[in-house]
């Protein structure tokens, strides 16, 4: 069985990118907890990141009919807060969406307080850092 880990874009900057909101851990760092996480359960973690809004549809796309799927976590980072069309790709999915943030977007600028992900997702882990990915996981594996 298999979890798709997204990731929008300027996570790959992580560690150098804003450390006073999104802290010191990198992307690698977020990879290698999941993959830990996964590996315990006898779980697949396929864990991507795209600075391209078209990429990170394609790839919902691509997974949407896998037998394998169990879940989909997501940290659609700007993207959250603009795409319908990474909510239409979530939309055709037939397994839980889990929304992850590493800083709180609703307490930040109100450009942040809307999510267009928020809708297809089950449940939304934010403001944890990187424990939101792992509280994600462990949300699918349990559902
Ligand atoms: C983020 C929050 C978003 O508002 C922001 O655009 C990001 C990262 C987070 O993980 O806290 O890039 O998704």
């Amino acid at each position: 069985k298999k979890i798709l880990v997204l990731n929008g874009p300027n996570l790959n900057m992580l560690g150098r990118r804003e450390p006073d909101i999104y802290g010191t851990t990198t992307l690698g760092d977020i990879e290698a907890l999941c993959r830990a996480a996964g590996a315990k359960a006898g779980h697949e973690i396929d864990f991507r990141q795209s600075n391209h809004e078209g990429v990170l549809v394609d790839w919902i796309q691509e997974v949407a009919h896998d037998p394998d799927l169990v879940g989909v976590v997501i940290n659609a980072a700007a993207y959250t807060h603009t795409s319908v069309a990474i909510h239409d790709a979530l939309k055709i999915l037939h397994v839980p969406v889990v929304e992850v943030h590493l800083s709180d977007p609703s307490t930040r600028e109100p450009f942040r307080h809307i999510s267009y992900v928020e809708p297809v997702a089950s449940a939304v882990f934010k403001g944890m850092g990187p424990q939101g990915y792992l509280l994600g996981i462990e949300h699918l594996l349990s559902n």
